[in-house]
């Protein structure tokens, strides 16, 4: 039976006293050192992660390239990380560039991703010399075109097609339907003539295809379908157009185990599944073998990531509910309230004592809507206790807003015993940083 801890970083103990302790350190002292909310990242976990993707995903075919999709959190250290390990970087805004960059991330590996980039960012983008630019439709393969004319450059991208699959998750996450504002619908005919535009384009350089599912994606087989679709499509393009196929990206989407009751395959089946299908269409379709390129987001950080409440009011209402309020919550952790996400919790600051009782976690923040958990079984709290969630790493900071001129919690990174504080805690001069008055 799986348990809450196997949730958290690998090697998360709890010790003698009850605490919880994360990459070495006793998440107690973390809580007195840097303050709650406190978002806490295992960098061991983060680095095992890079390279199981890579491991599993370069067994199954030679010349696999991973990149993080920063949009589930980016900050300097964790582009560092990444950047270390060898991954490459999805990034959807111009921002996410510049952090990226400004940590010293090589440009060349990074996948400038989007449906509506502006003139200015991919300006930007191909001064800063990013590797490629996935494009998303017709209005930015005009624009591109334009931009890398008027800097003499020709401009490696991938074309992100919609090929009309559903990969069965949330609604809000889904984007491989022919009903989304994402990528270029293959049944329309749209990818092809937009396939066709830029292939003519001097100023292009059409390394392949992209296409991107939804998240979280619990099953292998909608890829497989995707598969299914694209490739023979890439190889139609390659005879009517001379199209040479160089790169596929099947995007993210890969999961983590929010509860213990979570069922998932294996990194492993994803790998071997999405990589035997593209190497038999590409052998039956006689096209040679692509790169295969991955883009996982929340699989990087998901696990890695965990965050730290201090328990304040309580409101027990006598046969209805009882009410533990935390001191983050909506703020810090939209994904709850937007998508109905679940969670699971443990008390990190002492030993469970006394009969569990079923309670609803909610944040600080003036909604009603602002549940983290609803009904989850834990011991009796008190004032001062500590709450952790484990599998925090993922669009939870990324998502993190200043409503209700909240102050965005601190972030810092363990290291085998030793913390640093990697961003931190946000101050009311933040807050008023670009009120003018
Ligand atoms: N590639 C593309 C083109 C994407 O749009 C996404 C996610 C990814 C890769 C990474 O997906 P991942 O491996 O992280 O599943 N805020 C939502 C998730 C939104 C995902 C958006 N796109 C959540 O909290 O569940």
């Amino acid at each position: 039976m799986p348990s809450a801890l196997d949730l958290f970083p690998a090697g998360s103990q709890v010790h003698g006293q009850g605490h919880l302790v994360i990459g070495g350190c006793d998440t107690v002292e973390l809580a007195q050192r840097f303050g709650t909310p406190l978002y806490i990242f295992d960098e061991a976990t983060l680095r095992e992660q890079c390279r199981s993707f890579i491991g599993e995903f370069q067994r199954h075919h030679q010349d696999a390239q991973v990149l993080y999709a920063s949009k589930a959190f980016i900050c300097k250290a964790l582009a560092r990380v990444f950047g270390e390990e060898g991954l490459g970087l999805d990034a959807v805004s111009a921002g996410e560039v510049a952090i990226a960059r400004s940590a010293g991330f090589p440009m060349e590996r990074v996948y400038f991703h989007g449906n509506n980039k502006l003139r200015e960012e991919l300006e930007l983008a191909l001064d800063w010399g990013v590797g490629r630019v996935v494009v998303d439709n017709e209005h930015e393969l005009g624009l591109l075109e334009s931009v890398a004319q008027g800097r003499g450059r020709r401009q490696a991208i991938l074309l992100r097609i919609s090929p009309g699959v559903d990969p069965h998750t949330h609604q809000y996450t889904t984007t491989g339907l022919v009903d989304s504002k994402f990528g270029l619908p293959l049944v329309t005919g749209q990818a092809e003539r937009a396939l066709a535009h830029a292939l003519a384009s001097p100023h292009l350089d059409v390394l392949g295809l992209h296409f991107h599912l939804g998240s979280p994606i619990t099953e292998v087989k909608p890829y497989l379908e995707a598969l299914e679709r694209v490739l023979p499509f890439a190889a139609g393009m390659t005879e009517k157009y001379g199209l040479s196929l160089r790169e596929l990206s099947p995007g993210g989407g890969f999961p983590v185990a929010y509860t213990s009751s979570t069922q998932l395959p294996p990194l492993s089946e994803y790998a071997g599944a999405i990589a035997a299908a593209l190497g038999e269409h590409c052998s039956r379709l006689g096209l040679g073998l692509p790169r295969l390129v991955v883009e996982p987001g929340r699989a990087m950080v998901g696990r890695a990531g965990v965050a730290l409440y201090s328990v304040g009011a309580i409101k027990d209402i006598p046969g209805v509910r009882k009410y533990v309020s935390l001191d983050g919550g909506m703020g810090d952790n939209i994904r709850p309230a937007l998508y109905g996400s679940r969670y699971e919790a443990v008390v990190a600051n002492r030993r469970a004592e006394g009969q569990p009782e079923v309670v609803t976690l909610c944040g600080r923040f003036c909604e009603s809507g602002d549940i983290l958990i609803k009904d989850v079984s834990l011991p009796p709290l008190k004032a001062g206790d500590l709450i952790a969630m484990p599998a925090a790493g993922a669009y939870q900071l990324a998502m993190a807003s200043n409503y209700n001129a909240s102050l965005r919690p601190a972030v810092a990174m363990v290291t085998a015993g030793e913390a640093r504080l990697i961003r931190r805690r946000e101050t009311f001069e933040d807050l008023m940083n670009c009120d003018l008055g």
